[in-house]
Parts: structure tokens; C-alpha cells; sequence
């Protein structure tokens, strides 16, 4: 767990050491701390901190909109907690729709409030828990706050709570909205007591006493008076007055941003190949510009990946002296630890070339960014009501997007924003972005209501209203992953199982049938590497042998016993049990070692044998076993068709598929190691629509064990 303390408090035996060196680093110590307390003053929201600390001792809801950078989420919970607001023993909890922006911001205002991370400031988000009990400023993804309600409906060990980034409108920031409405409402008219003091996460509990902690804060809840909650809205755009009208006319306040000016550069002709474009971009930038780093905003990890590489390659063919260029990568896909090497600066001499995925638009601050690069573009998750089904696609971005990226050029001084794009396209995007809940398969969302006790989804106060039939499609989903009873309540015990668990219904429900199916750990297995994206790796100057070397874990069973075969060859290289960790040297070298020769991304590789283990923790507190199913392939290929019947498809006369829920047609994505063999049945995970609708993820299956395996779905062959 991350939990190095970011503040040094002096400590006597400091000042025992003496010496030279003991010296120095005091001084520099000072300087720094000089130095954040200078940066802290000038900052635009230094100015109004009285205002604000006024206007939520008087207001129960406030919506404050600042450009990014001018200290709000750094700065005003402290102010909150230096005016008093946590005396009475409550937190300031502070949501954030990314996990990065939740950990580098708690770190920052530990480093800033001079204390041990996870003391007074803290952060938890998924699997990954750094506070205490005195943790009284707790930032955290807006997800977990949602799972925290689920054992605490009133959040009654907040006094305030603030939303961050609420522009953002991901899915979980909406529902949130809606649920801290409800909090609130409650809380200021319920008669309630002291918050159950629990430190227990979820994972630490049965689910009995899940359920007896939920009654006795409840009735708590119902003894003593609770006092009303505070809720603020931070947002980085002028959207305010949507906000302020779904909270009742809530008052705003306007915090001035500090915006030097940026150049904004677009192309004369439409770049028909923009990673292109943005190769010769940051090469035009590092060997004509001054100064400075630079930040390009690409769709997803793929892309950073094969770019990284491109720029490598093509910098040993420069002299010696201009190749001081390092590159650093930051999506959310990518390891906490690893993120935050955006943040360090670039050895000196040097200039820092961020690749970067919309993470960085709004979301973390990385310092020294003089040049962004925009291609234009934003990988979105879109839905089909229709055909119920969810795929991620490449879209253009929004103005307000687009501002949002070239703002990030002018925050230390002037800087460029090179668009890869006409000027008279920008004409052409969206205002803004379509918020998330109205773009995505909403059976989590449902899931999660229900399990809060939200059993009017329809009626549910969301500040945008998802579509009727997006809901009701949802909820027939849950139906028949058998998370609902037939009167649409949450099933018992499936239904609370997989509420508890913080993977998708599908995948949850694919863990409790494994469990039955005594495969349990092939379903781990395939869950966390499923979570992670590409693990293999295949670099185009060795493209041959690296399909060599997946050939040698392929079967023909198809994509997810070909990730059991990575998974366990990985764990075997090591020459110890199968679920060894990778906190050892050793171990990660040999891992590491053995990656490179199999062409295995070590990086995802990792990240998904740290899933592995946090899923695992969660399945056996449940009360499962992790059992394996051996070679028994078969056994694991008919629980996988029991859990994603949903996703079956069908080979057509032509070598297409269709796909038997959705009656879409779609093909087998390249990369899939059934491209070739083309079986009649197969089942898979994931549909991604580029200029076809490919699917990803698969294994093939026997047409009859669906209707054997999922009888509520398929009617008998008779
Ligand atoms: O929330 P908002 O975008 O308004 O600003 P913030 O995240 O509070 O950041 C304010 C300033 O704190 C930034 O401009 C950085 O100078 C600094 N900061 C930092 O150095 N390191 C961080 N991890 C976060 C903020
Ligand atoms: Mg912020």
C-alpha cells in the first residue's frame, strides 16, 4: 500500500544526526516548505477563502466553479477544516471521479498540512485504503463513496461532503448527486445519533452483519439528532447554473482562475493519420521550441503504448545532444504508482513529454506544461438501448473539452496548444459532452440503488434523466443474472453478493457461478486480466516473434483460457505457488525477466495479479473457496457460457456472426486467437465499434449448452 508519508515532521532524532548532510536536507526541507506555503498564498482561491467559509456556515449547499488550477480541491477543504467544520469529530469526505486525482491530491494536502498521509488526510479508493480513524480530510473516488453508503445510508461520518469535478458528470458522480440529495434531505429533518463508529470495509464483513450494521445505523439513526449535511459542488466549468437548479436554486460562488495567454495552432488540411501527427508534432516542438514540457492527449493505452515506442525509435536516430526527451504515460488503467511518475519533474536538460489520456483534462494538475498537443479525439463509452449492448468508441471532443486541454498549456505562463485539426472543424463539435448515465448500461447503477434501498429507479431524482428504456433494459439484464426477484427486489443472497462486489454485475455474477462450478480461480483469473488492458505485447519491430510467442499459450478453446495460460505460465516461471504477489524484488525481476521474453506487457500483467489478489479477499470473505478446475477445460468453458449467455453469437453462412441477444451482426476482432478457426458458437466479452463491429474476448462454446445453462433465456431446441 502506498502509504510513504509525503510530510516529514521533525523528529529529535533528526536532530541528533547533525552532520553535513542532515543540514542540507533540513534546508531543503525549509525551502520546500517555503516554497508550498508561497505557491499556496498566490493561489486565485487564496483570495476568497473568508468568502467561502461564510457561505457554507450560512448555506447547506454550494456550488463553487473555478478553472483548473486555482486550488479548489486542494485548498478548500482545509479551509473547512482550519474554520472548524471538523470539531464536532466529523470528516470532510472529497469525491473524485478518477483514482489519480484522489491520490495525488491527498498526498499534496498532506504535504501541505505537514502530516503522515493517511493521518489527518487520507485517500481510499478501490482496493487501496490509506486513512484512519483520525482521517478527517478523506478524499476518495466517487464510486467508493458510493459503496460506503451501502453500510452507511445516512454518511453519517461526514459533516460535509464535497463533490469534485462534477463537470465531469461521470455516472457515479450523478447518482451520487442524487443520493447526497436524498442524505441531506433526511439528515435535516430526521431525528439521528453519533455515527457508527466502524472501521470495517465491506470486505471485512459477512453479509449478515452487512446488513445488521445497515438496521442499527438506521435506527440509530431514528434515537438521537444528527447533524444536517453540508454538500458542495466544485466545477471546472461554467455549469454552474445546471447545479444550482437541480439543488433548489443553490447559491454559486466564482473563484477567477490565473490563465496566461495560450496560442491556439490548428493544421490547414484534416490529418488523416493523427498518431502520425502527433509524432511530428512533439518532435517539431522539442527541435524548434524553447523550453518546456509537453502534454498530448490521446484515446487510450494502445495508443500511448505504440506512440511511446514511435518516439523512442525515432530519437536514437537524432545527434546525441538533442535526444534529452523522456516520455511518461498516464491513464487510468495504469497503476496508481506508476501514474504518478507523470508528476515528477524531468531530469535536468531535459523535456518531458506526457502522454496522456482525457485523465489529464481537468483532473490532475501536472506542473511545467508549456506545449498540448489535441488531436481532437476522446475514447467514449456509448450505448445501445435497443440492443442493450455497451461499446467503447472514438469520438470527437467537445468545445468545451477542447478548451479544457489547451487551458492546461497556460497555467505557469504563456504557452501553445497545437490542435491537430482545421480551425473551421472546431466549429463543427458539441457545446459539451453528453454526461455518462445517458451513454452507458446502467445495471450497476441499478444494482447499487437497489441495494441502498432505492427501489424506484424510474422515480429516482437524477439531475439528468438516464432514457426509460436504457432502465428498464437494466433491470430485465439483472433479472436474468438472477440479481432481482420477479417483483424487481434485490434477490437474496445473489443479489446482495453481487452489490458487494465492485465489478460489474456480469462479472460478478460469472465469480458465484465459478464458485459452484468449482473454477473458481479460472474466473479469477480471466476477471482481473479482463480488468486490465492489453497484456500481450506486440512491438512492430518484432511483430513475428512476438505472435510466436502468444502462439505458445493460445488454445483453441479461445481468448480466455489462452489468459489462464498466460496467468499460470507467469506464476510458474517463478518456480512457487501459482498466486505468488509481486511485492518481492526478486520475484518482480524474474517477472519482469519473463515478460519481456514472452512478450507479455509486464505492467498490465501486474496490475492484473494485484487485482487477483483484492477479488480474492473479497470472495472469501464471502465465503467461498477458490478452487481450480485444473485442466478440466470443458468445465470452465460451460461456466463462462452459464455467465455471459447474454454475449452469445452465432457463425453465419458468410463467416459473420450474429449476435443472438442483440440480432447485430459482428465479426471477430483480429486480435482474437479465434480470429482464424472461425467456430460455430462462441461467446464473448467485449464489443468495440471501430468501422465494424468487432468483438473481443471469446471462447467457443457448444450451441446446446445454452439452453441447458441459461433456460430463463433460451427456450429448449424443443
Ligand atoms: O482543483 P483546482 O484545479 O482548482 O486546483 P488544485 O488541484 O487545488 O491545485 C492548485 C495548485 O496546487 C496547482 O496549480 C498546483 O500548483 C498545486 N498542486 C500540486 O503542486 N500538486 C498536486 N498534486 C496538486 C496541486
Ligand atoms: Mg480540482
Amino acid at each position: 500500500m502506498p502509504s510513504l508519508p509525503n510530510g516529514h515532521p521533525p523528529s529529535s532524532q533528526n536532530h541528533q544526526k547533525g552532520g553535513k548532510a542532515q543540514q542540507h536536507q533540513q534546508q531543503q526541507l525549509f525551502a520546500r516548505k517555503r516554497l508550498i506555503s508561497q505557491q499556496r498564498k498566490s493561489l486565485p482561491i487564496a483570495s476568497v477563502e473568508r468568502r467561502i467559509v461564510d457561505e457554507v456556515t450560512k448555506n447547506d449547499i454550494l456550488i463553487v466553479v473555478g478553472e483548473t488550477g486555482s486550488g479548489k480541491t486542494t485548498q478548500l477543504p482545509q479551509f473547512l477544516f482550519n474554520a472548524g467544520f471538523c470539531k464536532n469529530g466529523k470528516a470532510i469526505g472529497v469525491t473524485q471521479p478518477r483514482r489519480v486525482a484522489a491520490v495525488t491530491v491527498a498526498k499534496r494536502v498532506a504535504e501541505e498540512c505537514n502530516v503522515e498521509l493517511g493521518q489527518k488526510v487520507g485517500y481510499a479508493i478501490r482496493f487501496d485504503d490509506v486513512t484512519s480513524s483520525s482521517t478527517r480530510i478523506k478524499y476518495m473516488t466517487d464510486g467508493l463513496l458510493l459503496r460506503e453508503a451501502l453500510l452507511d445510508p445516512l454518511l453519517s461520518r461526514y459533516g460535509v461532503i464535497i463533490v469534485d469535478e462534477a463537470h465531469e458528470r461521470t455516472v457515479h458522480t450523478d447518482v451520487l448527486l442524487g443520493l447526497l440529495k436524498k442524505v441531506q434531505l433526511t439528515r435535516s429533518h430526521s431525528i439521528a445519533t453519533e455515527p457508527v463508529n466502524n472501521t470495517k470495509t465491506d470486505v471485512d464483513m459477512s453479509n449478515a452483519e452487512v446488513n445488521s450494521q445497515r438496521s442499527n445505523t438506521l435506527k440509530a439513526c431514528q434515537n438521537a439528532k444528527l447533524l444536517p449535511l453540508k454538500l458542495i459542488i466544485m466545477s471546472a466549468s461554467l455549469d454552474a447554473k445546471g447545479f444550482s437548479e437541480y439543488f433548489g436554486g443553490a447559491k454559486a460562488v466564482y473563484v477567477q482562475g490565473r490563465q496566461y495567454p495560450v496560442d491556439i495552432l490548428y493544421t490547414y488540411q484534416p490529418e488523416p493519420d493523427y498518431l502520425d501527427a502527433t509524432l511530428i508534432t512533439i518532435f517539431q516542438i522539442h527541435l524548434e521550441e524553447g523550453p518546456g514540457d509537453i502534454l498530448a492527449f490521446l484515446t487510450g493505452q494502445e495508443e500511448i503504448e505504440s506512440i511511446e515506442k514511435l518516439i523512442h525509435g525515432r530519437l536514437d536516430k537524432l545527434p546525441e545532444d538533442r535526444r534529452k526527451i523522456i516520455t511518461v504515460p498516464i491513464y487510468s488503467a495504469l497503476p496508481s504508482e506508476q501514474q504518478m511518475n507523470a508528476f515528477k519533474p524531468a531530469p535536468s536538460g531535459f523535456r518531458k513529454v506526457i502522454l496522456a489520456t482525457n485523465i489529464a483534462e481537468t483532473s490532475v494538475t501536472i506542473p511545467g506544461i508549456k506545449f498540448v498537443i489535441d488531436p481532437g479525439l476522446v475514447k467514449a463509452r456509448s450505448y445501445n438501448p435497443v440492443t442493450g449492448t455497451e461499446s467503447l468508441i472514438i469520438i470527437p471532443t467537445s468545445k468545451a473539452q477542447a478548451q479544457q486541454r489547451s487551458g492546461r498549456a497556460g497555467r505557469e505562463g504563456p504557452g501553445k496548444c497545437f490542435r491537430l485539426y482545421p480551425e473551421s472543424e472546431f466549429g463543427n463539435l458539441s457545446d459539451s459532452t453528453i454526461p455518462e448515465i445517458k451513454r452507458c448500461n446502467l445495471s450497476n447503477v441499478v444494482l447499487q440503488l437497489k441495494a441502498l434501498g432505492i427501489d424506484d429507479i424510474i422515480g429516482f431524482d437524477f439531475m439528468e434523466k438516464p432514457s426509460r428504456m436504457t432502465i428498464v433494459k437494466s433491470l430485465e439484464q439483472l433479472l436474468l443474472l438472477g440479481a432481482l426477484t420477479d417483483d424487481y427486489k434485490l434477490s437474496d443472497p445473489i443479489g446482495h453478493q453481487m452489490a458487494r462486489l465492485p465489478l460489474d454485475p456480469i462479472y460478478s455474477k460469472a465469480l458465484i457461478l465459478a464458485n459452484e462450478f468449482k473454477c473458481l480461480e479460472e474466473m479469477l483469473i480471466v476477471v482481473s486480466m479482463l480488468s486490465v488492458e492489453s497484456i500481450f505485447y506486440f512491438p512492430r519491430e518484432k511483430i513475428e516473434e512476438a505472435r510466436a510467442a502468444r502462439k505458445s499459450f493460445s488454445s483453441p478453446d479461445g481468448d480466455h483460457v489462452t489468459l489462464v495460460n498466460v496467468y499460470r505460465a507467469s506464476a510458474e516461471c517463478l518456480g512457487k505457488s501459482r498466486m505468488v504477489t509481486t511485492k518481492d524484488k526478486t520475484i518482480e525481476r524474474n517477472l519482469n525477466k519473463w515478460c519481456i521474453e514472452n512478450f507479455i506487457n509486464a505492467r498490465s500483467l501486474k496490475h492484473a495479479r494485484d487485482i487477483y489478489s483484492q477479488i480474492q479477499g473479497h470472495v472469501q470473505q464471502m465465503g467461498m473457496s477458490v478452487t481450480s478446475c485444473g485442466d478440466d477445460m470443458l468445465q470452465f468453458r460451460r461456466c463462462l457460457t452459464a455467465a455471459f449467455f447474454l454475449n452469445a453469437a452465432l457463425k453465419q453462412p458468410d463467416g459473420m456472426y450474429r449476435a443472438i441477444a442483440s440480432g447485430q451482426t459482428v465479426q471477430i476482432h483480429p486480435s482474437s486467437v479465434l480470429f482464424r478457426s472461425k467456430p460455430e458458437c462462441i461467446i464473448f466479452n467485449e464489443l468495440v465499434r471501430t468501422n465494424h463491429n468487432y468483438i473481443r474476448n471469446l471462447t467457443r462454446i457448444d450451441p446446446l449448452w445454452l439452453p441447458e445453462l441459461a433456460p430463463q433465456y433460451y427456450a429448449s431446441p424443443n
